[in-house]
């Protein structure tokens, strides 16, 4: 199956992104919020995006304008109808989830596939909203996704081999190296990471180091672009206990109990770079 219009459930940091690289990639893009304001503020980030792109001479300004004339921006589910792949990209919460998949069930044509960018939740469930999981997956882009080269393909005990091999030919369109993981919570990527990036902050809590020189030693150290309790604030510190709760409860393994700092920090807003606060100042 040849995919050529794509929509994005959700216009927020990850799906405003997915719509963006899509959209650079020459797709039809239909992008969804269930605000005018959120839509607004998540076509205003693409535009963002790419006037640097501008600016620093790797984009011309009649491509800029040509990527953003193929994204439609809309708050109707129905404007999906025509969508070959439709990737969820909501917040993480399975409830909302589930109901975005039964209503993608019902507007979508039958052929189309329907995917979601969880960071770590259970694909499966999702797929049982609908009655196509053969074509249910997860399409998990990181962040930032116009930078970051990966995309893991999630395929449940249900997913076809068909949808597997649309979705390789599809990562590899919008210029990502596709992996392979079965559906367990976290895939690959937010399994190891969440390891490390739980081990830094009860070093953090506890008094190890400073935060500055934890970042520092992970970063020098290990050579990652950036530190552990940096990385938290960029993928949001909600984000970051979403996926740590989701691993507690498939793996009930202590490694995955969320510092209750962590828990502090949500309740309190601190929520990293999109609240201008988190372990660091943004303001
Ligand atoms: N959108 C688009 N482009 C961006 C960007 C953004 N949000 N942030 C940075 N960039 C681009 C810049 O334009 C720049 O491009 P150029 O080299 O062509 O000019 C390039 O990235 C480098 O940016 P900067 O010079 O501003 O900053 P850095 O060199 O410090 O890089 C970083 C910033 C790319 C964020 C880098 O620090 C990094 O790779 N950090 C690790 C990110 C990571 O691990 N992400 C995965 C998180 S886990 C995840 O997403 C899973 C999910 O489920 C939670």
């Amino acid at each position: 199956m040849e995919i050529k219009k794509v929509g994005v459930v959700g216009c927020g940091i990850m799906g405003g992104g997915i719509a963006q690289v899509c959209a650079q990639s020459g797709f039809q893009v239909v992008v969804s919020e269930v605000r005018d304001d959120l839509l607004k503020k998540g076509l205003a980030g693409i535009e963002g995006n790419l006037n640097r792109a501008v600016e620093k001479g790797r984009m011309k300004a009649e491509e800029k304008a040509a990527v953003m004339g193929r994204i439609k921006g809309t708050l109707e589910t129905r404007d999906f109808g025509d969508c070959d792949v439709v990737i969820e990209a909501a917040i993480e919460r399975m409830d909302l989830k589930k109901k975005i998949f039964a209503d993608l069930e019902n507007v979508t044509q039958k052929h189309a596939l329907l995917a979601s960018n969880t960071s770590s939740m259970s694909i499966i469930d999702m797929a049982m909203a609908t009655k196509r999981p053969d074509k249910v997956l997860g399409l998990h882009f990181f962040n930032p996704v116009p930078v970051m080269r990966l995309m893991e393909i999630v395929r449940t005990i249900a997913t076809s081999d068909e949808t597997i091999e649309t979705a390789k030919v599809f990562a590899k369109a919008v210029g990502k190296t596709a992996v392979i993981a079965k559906d367990t919570a976290g895939f690959i990527v937010n399994r190891i990471l969440s390891s490390l990036m739980m081990t830094a902050v009860r070093m953090y809590e506890i008094g190890v180091a400073s935060k500055e020189d934890i970042d520092t030693a992970v970063q020098l150290g290990l050579n990652h672009p950036m530190g552990p309790l940096a990385l938290a604030d960029l993928v949001g510190i909600d984000t970051c206990v979403a996926i740590v709760d989701t691993l507690y409860d498939e793996f009930k393994d202590p490694q995955y109990v969320t510092p209750s700092g962590m828990r502090d920090m949500v309740t309190a807003g601190y929520l990293g770079r999109k609240s201008g606060k988190g372990f660091y100042d943004y303001k």
